[in-house]
């Protein structure tokens, strides 16, 4: 792996999370395929060479629970779900170079593989551990199959993972007033031998790993406690018959966790990939054993899988470690957090088969919030954002500047194009650039966004409509500069929307596929001649808004007239719970009952900044300074934010800023405005849109 910008000379992988083949896909899903899928199309067009790949999650309790449930052999349900997802992703243009599944032969025999040499290497030992067992069923009770507190966070929590509270991964053993999932009685912990793997001998060699680690700040800074807490070793067994079983042992009731093979279903999948095309084309072991470029998209409930135990398996191993993991935020619906049980989720299949075009969500997942927030889904925001970005801006662009063309000139005319376009598209490339080194789609998103925007505001300022018949000169020179912006803007947005750009493409004349040009065709000349351009997205109406929220809302009811209790309620595998985006209205602070009038809030004086420093402050445990540009200036401000956020991390983050606030003096530093945040973790605030710096918040 190397730290040098994107394209380096090393073949890269990208990876996203694998999904566990046990039930429909749904938006929380998506956003992590589609986030991968846009990243890799992102470094191809920077000419990195990249393969794109994943696998479905056949093993472990999340499949066996629901097989079960089902009545049907674990090995046959996980079958039946990865084919159906195999055809769904490429229905969101979420094309894997590579999608195998963790149960077949490459997988299995790479695990094999790969554990034999942990063995070997003496990073395997045997322990006597207490696992939960069911009297009444007469068995074990691996992971899934146990719910009870968490003893971390004391939150309600499954038996590997503490889903609804700190996020940990519990070992076998240590939930707390264990429960059976099978007969829902008491269980009891009996004693067991278990293989365990010395993650606790890795914790310098992870500390420096995460030094280089990048991505999002969540999957450095989460991890750094952990070790800082202490590594306990990581039990690589379990009690059950679905899995892949440990190489050499002959108990049959005992397989490999689901978490050992998961993860070597990345190197399996890249491999049978190279297998396909060739190692002249694609070179596996020069990603996964020497120098290549791995970067990791997960969703941030499975950081400690992706920055402890794989990094430390890696390494054990002799391979070569992942040079990003970017970990994104949850989807939230309508501000609650999405639950398969609850059917408070949009399905992979509904919004398929409501016909709405793939990319319009690609562009809706990828540009609503940065990678690492949670990003909230309503029709009523994806409505905006259709009909006020990809309509009205990029769309509409398009659109006019090719009729235009067309009618006026058959196509591009003749001329080359101006500096001034030429030098704004060349700004927009070097904003891709660096929000691709950034992992910041959103950014690639924005750059190409604001580009139509510039293109909507040349044609109008430039009026070429006046121009055809007094200045035929004139306006041939501003048709030709739009022509080649929307060429531009169909370039840089293509990894976000690639079967539009497509369109796009052919619509301007241009043969062969957008997938294949490098960011630089941005400023290559457009083809002469081309037809009558079509409207490339369509307005989404307030009625059809309306009934999709009907829809919405009468699926959540009629789940929630067939809810059980609250303790009987099953959380969900991958979404957010309830419980990380609602407070409990009794932990907040009481409404104010005094209200204030108008002109009071008017004599405050809030105004949107950019963090352009933050250090700590010498002898100060919670301070920071920070200088924030608002616009018309930069503010020193000293904020109690030291211990809360990685201060490596705020420049360059919008923030909110009380700018009419009383200077004052701390530790020495003065103090000239305050950063808004909300809570005690100072969650800080931002804004969401393209608001100036020292635009006044009203
Ligand atoms: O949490 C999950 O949904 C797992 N199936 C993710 C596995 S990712 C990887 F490591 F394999
Ligand atoms: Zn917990």
């Amino acid at each position: 792996m190397s730290h040098d910008p994107y394209p380096t000379d090393e073949p890269a992988v990208v990876t996203c999370g694998l999904p566990y083949a046990n039930g429909d896909l749904h938006i929380g899903h998506l956003r992590g395929y589609i986030g991968a899928d846009a990243f890799t199309r992102a470094l191809e067009t920077l000419g990195q060479q990249t393969a794109y790949v994943s696998g479905s999650d056949m093993h472990g309790t999340p499949v066996a629970v629901n097989a079960e449930s089902d009545g049907v052999d674990p090995e046959e349900f996980a079958l039946r779900w990865h084919e159906q997802y195999r055809e769904t992703f490429p229905r969101f243009n979420v094309e894997f170079d590579n999608y195998g599944h963790t149960h077949d032969e490459t997988n299995t025999e790479l695990t094999r593989e790969i554990v034999r040499t942990l063995d070997e290497e003496g990073y395997v030992y045997e322990d006597e551990i207490l696992v939960a067992y069911d009297p009444i069923a007469d068995d074990y009770l691996p992971d899934r199959y146990v719910v009870g507190t968490c003893p971390y966070c004391g939150e309600k929590a499954r038996g590997d993972e503490c889903d609804e509270g700190c996020q940990r991964h519990l070992e076998p053993g240590e939930i707390e007033e264990p429960r059976s999932v099978r007969t829902d009685n008491p269980a009891e912990y009996r004693e067991r031998t278990h293989k365990f793997f010395r993650v606790s001998e890795f914790a310098e060699y992870l500390t420096d790993f995460l030094d280089g680690l990048e991505g999002t700040s969540n999957a450095r800074n989460q991890p750094r406690q952990w070790i800082e807490e202490g590594l306990q070793d990581w039990c690589l067994t379990r009690d059950m018959e679905w899995g892949i079983d440990y190489p050499g042992e002959t108990d049959e009731d005992i397989v490999l966790y689901v978490w050992v093979d998961a993860p070597i279903e990345y190197i399996a999948s890249t491999k049978q990939y190279a297998e396909r095309v060739g190692s002249d084309e694609y070179d596996w072991e020069r990603v996964w054993k020497e120098d290549g470029e791995i970067i990791h998209v997960i969703g941030r409930d499975i950081i400690q899988h992706h920055t402890i135990f794989w990094p430390a398996m890696l390494e054990a191993a002799g391979y070569n470690a992942p040079r990003a993991v970017a970990a994104t935020g949850f989807i939230t619906i309508n501000g609650k957090g999405l639950s398969t049980s609850r059917n408070r989720a949009v399905w992979a299949n509904e919004y398929l088969e409501e016909g709405f075009h793939p990319d319009l969500l690609r562009y809706y997942l990828t540009t609503t919030g940065g990678l690492q927030q949670d990003v909230d889904f309503s029709w009523d925001a994806f409505q905006e954002k259709v009909n006020g970005e990809l309509v009205g801006t990029v769309g509409n662009f398009w659109y006019r500047s090719l009729l235009f063309a067309h009618r006026n000139f058959e196509g591009t005319p003749e001329t080359d194009v101006s500096r001034e376009v030429e030098t704004r598209i060349e700004e927009a490339i070097v904003e891709v650039r660096e929000a691709i080194n950034d992992y910041s789609l959103r950014g690639v998103g924005q750059a190409a966004t604001r580009l139509a925007q510039f293109g909507n505001e040349y044609i109008q300022r430039n009026e070429p409509w006046k121009l055809t018949d007094e200045d035929p000169d004139a306006a041939a020179q501003v048709i030709r500069d739009c022509v080649q912006l929307a060429k531009a803007v169909g370039v840089l947005l293509y990894p976000i929307t690639p079967e539009k750009s497509q369109t796009l493409w052919e619509q301007i004349g241009e043969d062969g596929d957008v997938a294949d040009v490098r960011i630089e065709a941005a400023l290559d000349s457009p083809p002469r001649h081309f037809e009558e351009p079509g409207e490339l997205f369509e307005k989404l109406d307030d009625d059809r808004v309306d009934e999709l929220n009907d829809a919405l809302r009468s699926r959540i009811d009629a789940a929630a007239s067939d809810e059980p209790s609250p303790d009987e309620t099953e959380s969900d595998d991958t979404a957010a719970d309830e419980s990380e985006t609602m407070a409990e209205t009794d932990d907040l602070e009481p409404l104010a009952d005094n209200r204030i009038s108008f002109e009071d809030f008017q004599a405050v004086d809030i105004r949107v900044g950019r963090i352009e420093v933050a250090e700590g402050i010498d002898g100060a445990d919670d301070l920071a300074r920070l200088e924030v540009d608002i616009g018309f200036e930069t503010r020193q401000v000293v904020a109690g934010i030291k211990r809360l956020h990685d201060l490596d991390e705020l420049p360059g983050q919008r923030c909110v800023l009380l700018a009419n606030m009383e200077p004052a003096e701390l530790f020495g530093v003065e103090s000239n405005g305050m950063v808004l945040a909300a809570g005690d973790d100072a969650d800080l605030l931002t804004t969401h849109g393209d608001a100036q710096l020292g635009e006044k918040i009203r």
